[in-house]
């Protein structure tokens, strides 16, 4: 009996399971095989172990109880949407959305990578359920890896380990994600603090089996393979097959003072603030609302018997990014991460704390920097990487809705769509109808960096699912009009916008908890009752039907936040053809229908629409 057969313990009667732990064992040689049962012990263990091995660095039990550093490689450090692929027996059932490759070549690819390349390592096999342990919206995935940073943080961010090997049974079904981080040990070779391999990066999905297999990197959503490969690029398509939706949306409970509880999903791209929204506490002047977060990041929605839509958060914590992330910005996320945290390219304290730009308006004196070098204030480089992570478990979240955990899920009154733009979008608009909701969520964008000429190029991500959505975007437009005959009572549809700016470039919004005032109107739509007028994009709110209770700001930089130019709209319609075009045939008539009435409400307004102040 070899090295492997000996540690083939099956934990599980499920078949399939142990075929997969079998076949992967026989394929990639690990030295061990454990089957992780999720418990604390557990996960001190792994933690314990990666402290040994120098992956981990004990934060100061004082300042931070219970949390570790980690630092990668300085390679390692993100998401590779250049090295994700999409293997579908068609490469236009991809999309232009997707880097495709053909199904069988890639399997060959892949068996040649996965050969031995986890000898000298620990396999982790790691069940888990993305959403509520037995939820009908819930679905299960083994992970099995060969990184203990991994199986850590899965263990925060999904329900994982004997519970989930449960719900599983005997007969039951799931993902498989496969991961490595292509990095064997020779005998006797020691083991570096972060492996991974710098010239080989696959992160590849089989939508029509249902499969993951990740190669090369142990960074966040690159190697956390319940995430976005599964809980968006598979979830998509299994989505798409079976009626319901996998986004890429942050869903929040606001309850007004009389006790009537709203939930609204948002959907933005990277870096426009998601995660405090998800977080966001009420403004001075809204004295009684109370807000709640049930996910800040992914969202699995269902039609319900009753016709509504309802929604849970699949993952179990977060993964936020650090920098920006302050007692200002965001004091609930603050307060998450005061404990039982994995902080990833952080900066070290020389007290042993984490620290990050923007945590603090002065820098400490000196730090270790995320590559572990000395670090002072001037020095020119930032002491934590720009997309330097934390990962913490939901439970922790301050006002963590009470229902984050409900098998049902939460009713969705409204989604929200929203990017980064210095020009041409208003504050907050409503579509029509669940059609221009449509097209307003596939045409919106985000500006790499918002430029204070106001000339930034706008990156179409629509609804901010371009490099999650695990099909062809076209059919997924068509998945989304579609389900308007699923529902009654449809969410309502919002587009946002934080970031407009002035022509002297400043943001013309303070955003972050005054975003409550624009949520708030979302909300009283949702009911029927918030008045609105119609402005050239869709229904927008007056000056006089937004609460500015404890906020003073000027009726006419308001009519100037809202404003809607017509030369810019119709740019901004032109540069959209560019976008369905990439599409081709498949681009849905429904949209560019859409597109046609809008253009016409433009080219009949007035040079400058303003709404009356
Ligand atoms: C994320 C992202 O990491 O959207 O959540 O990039
Ligand atoms: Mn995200």
């Amino acid at each position: 009996m070899n090295k492997v057969e000996a540690n083939l313990r099956p934990a599980t009667g499920n078949a399939k399971l142990n075929a997969l732990v079998n076949d992967i064992a026989t394929l990639c040689q690990p030295d061990r095989i454990h089957w992780c049962d999720g418990s604390d012990e557990e996960y001190a263990a792994l933690c314990e172990l990666m402290v040994k091995g120098g992956t981990f660095v004990r934060l100061n039990e004082k300042k931070r109880p219970g949390s570790f550093l980690a630092r990668s490689h300085p390679g390692d450090v993100a998401r590779v949407e250049h090295r994700t692929f999409i293997c579908t027996d068609n490469k236009d059932d991809a999309g232009p959305n997707n880097n495709w490759a053909d199904p069988s070549q890639m399997r060959d690819t892949l068996q040649g990578l996965f050969k031995g390349c986890m000898r000298g390592r620990t396999m982790y096999v790691i069940p888990f359920s993305m959403g509520p342990l037995g939820s009908k919206i819930a679905q299960l995935g083994v992970q099995v890896t060969d990184s203990a940073y991994a199986a850590a943080n899965m263990r925060i961010m999904t329900r994982m380990g004997k519970k989930a090997l449960e719900v599983l049974g005997d007969d039951g079904d799931f993902v498989p994600c496969i991961h490595s981080v292509g990095a064997p040990l020779a005998p006797g070779e020691k083991d570096v603090p972060w492996p991974c391999n710098p010239d080989q990066k696959y992160i590849v999905h089989f939508p029509k089996e249902r499969e993951i297999w990740s190669y090369g990197s142990g960074y966040g959503g690159n190697a956390l393979l319940g995430k976005k490969c599964f809980a968006l690029r598979i979830a998509s398509t299994m989505a798409r097959d079976e009626g319901w939706l996998a986004e890429h949306m942050l869903i929040v409970g606001l309850e007004s003072p009389k006790g009537e509880k709203t939930y609204v999903a948002a959907a933005f791209p990277s870096a426009c603030g998601k995660t405090n929204l998800a977080m966001i506490i009420p403004p001075q002047g809204f004295e009684g609302w109370k807000t709640s977060t049930v996910g800040d990041d992914i969202a699995w929605i269902k039609p319900g018997a009753d016709g509504r839509l309802y929604a849970i958060n699949p993952e179990a914590g977060y993964f936020g990014v650090a920098p920006g992330t302050s007692n200002k910005t965001n004091p609930n996320a603050m307060k998450l991460v005061e404990r039982d945290a994995i902080f990833t390219n952080c900066a070290l304290t020389d007290d042993g704390d984490v620290w990050w730009e923007g945590m603090t308006d002065t820098p400490p004196a000196h730090l270790i920097d995320w590559t572990g070098a000395d670090w002072t204030p001037g020095c020119g480089r930032p002491a934590a990487h720009p997309n330097a992570r934390f990962t913490s478990p939901s439970t922790l979240c301050p006002i963590l809705d009470p229902a984050w955990n409900d098998p049902k899920g939460v009713p969705i009154s409204a989604f929200i769509f929203g990017g980064r733009l210095s020009h041409t979008f208003p504050l907050v608009f409503q579509s029509l109808d669940w059609d221009h909701g449509v097209y307003l969520a596939a045409t919106m964008g985000s500006e790499a960096t918002a430029a204070a000429d106001n000339q930034a190029a706008i990156r179409r991500d629509p609804m901010a699912m371009l490099p999650f959505c695990g099909y062809n975007m076209a059919d997924y437009f068509k998945h989304w009009l579609g389900l308007k005959n699923k529902i009654k009572n449809p969410p309502l549809i919002f587009r946002v916008n934080w970031f407009r700016r002035n022509p002297e470039g400043k943001f013309m919004w303070p955003g972050y908890s005054e975003n409550m005032r624009v949520l708030t109107w979302i909300v009283e739509r949702t009911h029927g009752r918030g008045e609105a007028v119609e402005s050239p994009f869709g229904h927008v709110p007056r000056f006089l039907d937004l609460k500015w209770d404890g906020l003073s700001f000027d009726k006419h930089k308001y009519a100037q936040l809202m404003e809607i130019d017509r030369g810019d709209a119709l740019e901004e319609l032109e540069d959209q053809k560019d976008f369905f075009a990439q599409f081709g045939k498949r681009t849905p008539e429904t949209l560019i229908e859409q597109q046609l009435r809008v253009r016409k409400r433009v080219e009949a307004s007035q040079e400058v629409w303003k709404p009356e102040t």
